[in-house]
């Protein structure tokens, strides 16, 4: 069977292939086929779709075994319908859906799903597959164009053995595509075939898939390896949030969130923001902990109670700041008047504009798109909270 290191759900055809001479006679079938236009994956007779849709693995006659087809495509489910959890709410998009056999299984759980699919002859099979269920729909597509499910209210879909045929700019393609049509909070899981955990020695399709590509580069029914690592960056490009959630054995299946908000353009996703700020708080505040700790040890070391001012002052605690400068201030020695006069006037500065936003007007509100809340700090308005200031001033 055409299982990959237990992640079935990221394999399916090598199409053109298989291995030894039967292998060969599936490659053959699915080139010579006249008439076929492989850019469409059209193929002309239904034994010639079922060997692009499961190669060799079910033999020279797979139409003859579409009950043992449908009970390995049921298996393969397995995996998405871990990542996606359907329920009944949600509208599905089966992407490059093939036979159907795997939205065979999901539309009962759901909605409604859209079986959608390049290849007119594969759409065809589907809508036989799935007579008998009212909730599909079936539309062929052009290639990397999902604009006619805009507005549809997609809450999640799946590709399962189609993104393992795309080279990165398809994947790119497809990730943008999918990003604008899917409601914010979807789910998008496809599996691929993937360099990061690829062995070109031992990989069961490998070697196989570089004789056909030897005989033809341009072939788009061909398996294509990508990084996957390299292809979460790309969702995350887009806007997703992208989770490797199972590799191994030169595939593997990725999971794409939309986020709940849209991040405009260029803005700092609210999670990074708040990872650092909530990395600068904990540092800061060990830091004058360390530095409190070291006055309380040695409290005649000024250059103790000058790491401490200057934490306090780092952590936008500018107020707490100005009293150990002011602190330092009155028993200064001559040579360092300099330095504690400075640290008071940064901190004083700080603190007076500070002062002069809330006197205009200025509301602080938490971080940027909530980022405080989501980590415990408070908003400002109260005193030496712990460098809240410095993030306010990001508000508007
Ligand atoms: C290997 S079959 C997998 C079918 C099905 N997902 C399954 O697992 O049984 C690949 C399917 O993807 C479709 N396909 C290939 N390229 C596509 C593209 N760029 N856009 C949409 N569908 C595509 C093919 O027509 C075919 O139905």
């Amino acid at each position: 069977m055409a299982t990959k290191s237990g992640i079935t759900a990221t394999t399916g055809t090598v199409t053109s292939a298989g291995s030894g001479t039967e292998g060969a006679a599936v490659a053959k079938a699915l080139d010579e086929r006249a008439g076929a236009d492989h850019a469409r994956w059209e193929f002309r007779d239904r034994k010639t779709l079922l060997y692009a849709l499961v190669g060799n693995d079910f033999g020279p006659e797979p139409e003859t075994r579409l009950d043992e087809i449908r009970e390995y495509k049921k298996n393969e489910s397995k995996f998405l319908l871990d990542a996606l959890k359907p329920n009944a709410c949600d509208r599905v998009i089966d992407l490059g859906s093939g036979f159907g056999f795997i939205a065979r299984v999901v539309a009962p759980l759901v909605e409604r799903v859209w079986c959608l699919d390049i290849s007119s002859e594969f759409l065809e099979c589907a809508k036989e597959e799935l007579r008998g269920f009212a909730n599909v729909e079936f539309q062929q597509m052009d290639f990397a164009d999902l604009r006619f499910l805009a507005g549809k209210g997609i809450t999640k879909g799946y590709a399962n053995a189609v993104f393992i045929h795309f080279n990165f700019f398809d994947i790119t393609l497809y990730l943008r595509q999918l990003f604008e049509i899917l409601e914010p909070g979807g789910l998008f899981v496809f599996g691929m075939s993937d360099t990061d955990t690829l062995d070109i020695t031992s990989d069961r399709y490998f070697g196989v898939v570089l004789e056909k590509y030897k005989e033809n580069r341009r072939s788009p029914v061909l398996m294509h390896w990508n990084s996957a690592k390299a292809a979460c960056r790309a969702a995350e490009a887009v806007g997703f949030r992208a989770k490797n959630a199972c590799s191994g054995g030169g595939s593997a299946m990725i999971l794409l969130e939309k986020p709940e908000k849209e991040v405009a353009l260029g803005q700092a996703p609210a999670e990074e923001l708040t990872s650092a700020f909530c990395q600068w708080r904990n540092t800061t505040a060990a830091l004058i902990n360390q530095a409190r700790n070291l006055c309380i040890r040695y409290p005649k070391d000024r250059d103790a109670r000058y790491a401490l001012a200057e934490s306090l002052r780092g952590a936008g605690m500018d107020d707490l700041a100005i009293g150990e400068y002011q602190a330092l201030l009155q028993d200064c020695p001559g040579n360092e008047r300099q330095r504690a006069e400075q640290g008071w006037r940064n901190a004083r500065r700080i603190e007076v504009i500070f002062r002069r936003f809330l006197r205009s007007g200025f509301r602080p509100r938490n971080m940027r798109r909530d980022t405080t809340r989501k980590c415990g700090a408070h908003t400002l308005g109260g005193k030496s909270n712990e460098g809240g200031k410095l993030f306010a001033w990001c508000g508007k």
